[in-house]
């Protein structure tokens, strides 16, 4: 009887471990929305396997006002099941202030190391180009540092200027093993 109960916690211990440590994410389908055709057009927003298993992102959005020099966001994570359903993390935040002071942002400051990656926006305000993500791929050690379960989540991304809502991004993700 004891040894039987002894290999079930090791049994316990090695599928734990697993579930920390063996998992996958990818993007698995990509919304972009302007809300403000005048402030903002959205040229390209798009998934493509890059190879087994990897899926990289593109994004263009053109900016029709700018200097953008007041930015703001809120992020917001939903978990898939029966629709999707507020998930634990969410942050908002004056983006401007964050690209000074990122330490005083700790989830957005995990979340942009990895998702500002092969864009042009990791620099100070003002924005004044296109918005452009390219070929980025979504890196599970975001969600070493943020723990998620296995399944199928989307983040939101709401992005305002002046207080004013203008684009809402959805990144559909799958965390799987
Ligand atoms: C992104 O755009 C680049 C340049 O046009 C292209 O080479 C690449 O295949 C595109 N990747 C995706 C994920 O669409
Ligand atoms: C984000 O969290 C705040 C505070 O917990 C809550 O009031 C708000 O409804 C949440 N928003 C979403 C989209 O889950
Ligand atoms: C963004 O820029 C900051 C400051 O220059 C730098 O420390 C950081 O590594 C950059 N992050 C990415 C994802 O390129
Ligand atoms: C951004 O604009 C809004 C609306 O005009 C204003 O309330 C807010 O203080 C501005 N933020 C900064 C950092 O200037």
């Amino acid at each position: 009887m004891p040894k039987i109960v002894v290999s079930r916690y090791i049994v316990l211990g090695v599928f734990t471990f697993m579930t920390l440590t063996a998992g996958n994410v990818r993007f698995t389908n990509l919304k972009c929305d302007s809300l403000d055709p005048k402030f903002s057009i959205v040229e390209k927003c798009n998934l493509k396997l890059i190879r087994r298993g990897v899926v990289g992102l593109n994004i263009t959005v053109k900016l029709l006002q700018i200097p953008v020099t007041n930015v703001s966001i809120s992020l917001s994570f939903f978990k898939k099941s029966n629709g999707y359903q507020p998930y634990f993390y969410n942050t908002s935040a004056d983006f401007c202030n964050f690209l000074k002071n990122r330490q005083k942002y700790p989830i957005l400051q995990i979340v942009a190391n990895y998702m500002l990656r092969n864009t042009n926006i990791n620099h100070t305000c003002p924005f004044d180009h296109d918005i452009i993500a390219e070929n980025l791929v979504l890196d599970k050690n975001i969600f070493k540092l943020l723990p998620f379960a296995v399944g199928d989540y989307m983040m939101r991304l709401m992005v305002s200027a002046y207080n004013d809502l203008k684009c809402e991004i959805k990144y559909y993700l799958s965390i799987y093993n």
